[in-house]
């Protein structure tokens, strides 16, 4: 922990908590972190954002940012799999806060992924290194059902519970939970792999209809089993990942898509945390992705976040939206357009700053940092909120 400050008398790690005790162990000083629950996350940056509430400075947080551009993800990762990684309590707590501690973020994300409840009900699925999710046998007939059953969260997600909990014990930061929206999964079921055409998903969806919405209705029992054991056991907001979604044209989302986003939106709802929802290359579905019941929805960064303000109703709070590919280029290019993303939100309470998408692999963790600096000192939240 290279990175503190002193705050109100104490030294405070960000995101982590206040020094409440310290000792000497072999010479090495040993400090215990306050993070008890003493804060009140209902005020904090993210949360306040997230119900459109003026905020001390723009909150901000990156989709993926555990992961491969940290050295200390590689070092603890291990070689097994990541969904080896993701079932240890221990080290999926330890990931999930190096991002929090090395950037000051306002936010930390469950290490997880989206297929982790397909593979904790026998579905047979894994992710494969530098591909992503691959099944030896796709989703095709009816049959193929019952590889889906219900999930019993207390036994399935049990890793997950206690990972949330070591977490929330921890933190002065929100946790997001998160789980994969229906054709984000779906497409991973039946195309057995990453797809750039989505041809057979789409094939299944709209030939057979029934199959489709019984396979969805599936997947949308499995997210909302997911999030509510994420949210029971001390999440503060949801991340609906429909990544893929955009794929699809208006009428085809609302008819294959949205019902069933609704269902898990809604359940989630009754639990009383914000629900935000992403997808990319949505921004011909934005109302539909608000109006599936998000309190806040992602913007990639096709879609400047003003258009996206109106084609939402200004209803929904926006969450995005620089695109990833810029961590990548010289660092004053990339602070011109940190900057251009704020002004573009033009001082609405109802921003989160984020990415358009996850952060690459290759991306140098100071650029992360130097987005997170800028946006902290210059976003601003004073803007009407309509
Ligand atoms: O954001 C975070 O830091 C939290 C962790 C997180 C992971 N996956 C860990 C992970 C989250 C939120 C996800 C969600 C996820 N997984 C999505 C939705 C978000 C998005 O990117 O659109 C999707 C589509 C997946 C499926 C998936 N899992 C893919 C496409 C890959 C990449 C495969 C590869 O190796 O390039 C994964 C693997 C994965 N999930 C990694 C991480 C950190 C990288 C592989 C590893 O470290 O072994």
């Amino acid at each position: 922990m290279e990175r503190f400050w002193h705050s109100r008398g104490a030294i405070c790690f960000p995101g982590l908590g206040y020094i409440c005790s310290w000792r000497v162990v072999d010479s090495v000083v040993v400090v215990t972190l306050s993070g008890d629950g003493s804060v009140n996350l209902a005020d904090s940056p993210f949360l306040r954002a997230c119900r459109q509430e003026p905020a001390s400075h723009v909150p901000v947080w990156f989709m993926r940012q555990a992961g491969r551009s940290l050295p200390e993800y590689k070092a603890v990762r291990g070689e097994g799999t990541i969904l080896a990684a993701i079932q240890d309590p221990e080290r999926a707590a330890e990931i999930t806060l190096q991002p929090v501690r090395r950037y000051g973020v306002d936010a930390a994300i469950l290490f997880s992924d989206i297929v982790t409840p397909v593979f904790a009900v026998g579905f047979g699925i894994d992710i494969t290194p530098g591909v992503g999710p691959t099944c030896e046998q796709p989703f095709a007939t009816s049959a193929d059902l019952e590889r889906l059953r219900p999930l019993d969260p207390e036994t399935d997600l049990a890793f997950q519970a206690e990972t949330v909990r070591t977490l929330v014990a921890e933190l002065t930061i929100p946790l997001i939970g998160f789980a994969g929206g229906p054709f984000t999964l779906a497409s991973y079921l039946v195309e057995g792999k990453p797809s750039r055409d989505y041809a057979k998903v789409k094939a299944l969806m709209m030939g057979q209809p029934d199959l489709w919405h019984q396979l969805c209705d599936r997947l949308a029992d499995l997210a909302i089993g997911t999030l509510t054991n994420q949210v029971e056991n001390g999440a503060s907001a949801v991340q609906l990942f429909d990544s893929w979604a955009g794929a699809l044209r208006p009428e085809h989302y609302r008819e294959y898509v949205q019902p069933h986003s609704t269902k898990v939106l809604t359940a989630m709802a009754d639990l009383g945390v914000p629900r935000i929802h992403f997808g990319i290359n949505t921004g011909e579905l934005l109302p539909q992705i608000a109006e599936a019941g998000a309190d806040v929805v992602g913007v990639d960064w096709r879609t400047p976040l003003s258009d996206a303000r109106q084609r939402t109703g200004g209803k929904v709070a926006l969450q995005g939206n620089l695109d990833p590919a810029l961590l990548l280029a010289p660092t004053d290019v990339l602070e011109r357009e940190v900057r251009r993303v704020l002004d573009d939100n033009g001082g609405h309470p109802g921003h989160i700053f984020n990415l358009g998408h996850g952060v690459l692999p290759q991306v140098d963790p100071d650029q992360l940092l130097r987005v997170v600096e800028i946006v902290h000192a210059e976003g601003r939240t004073d803007g009407a909120a309509s």
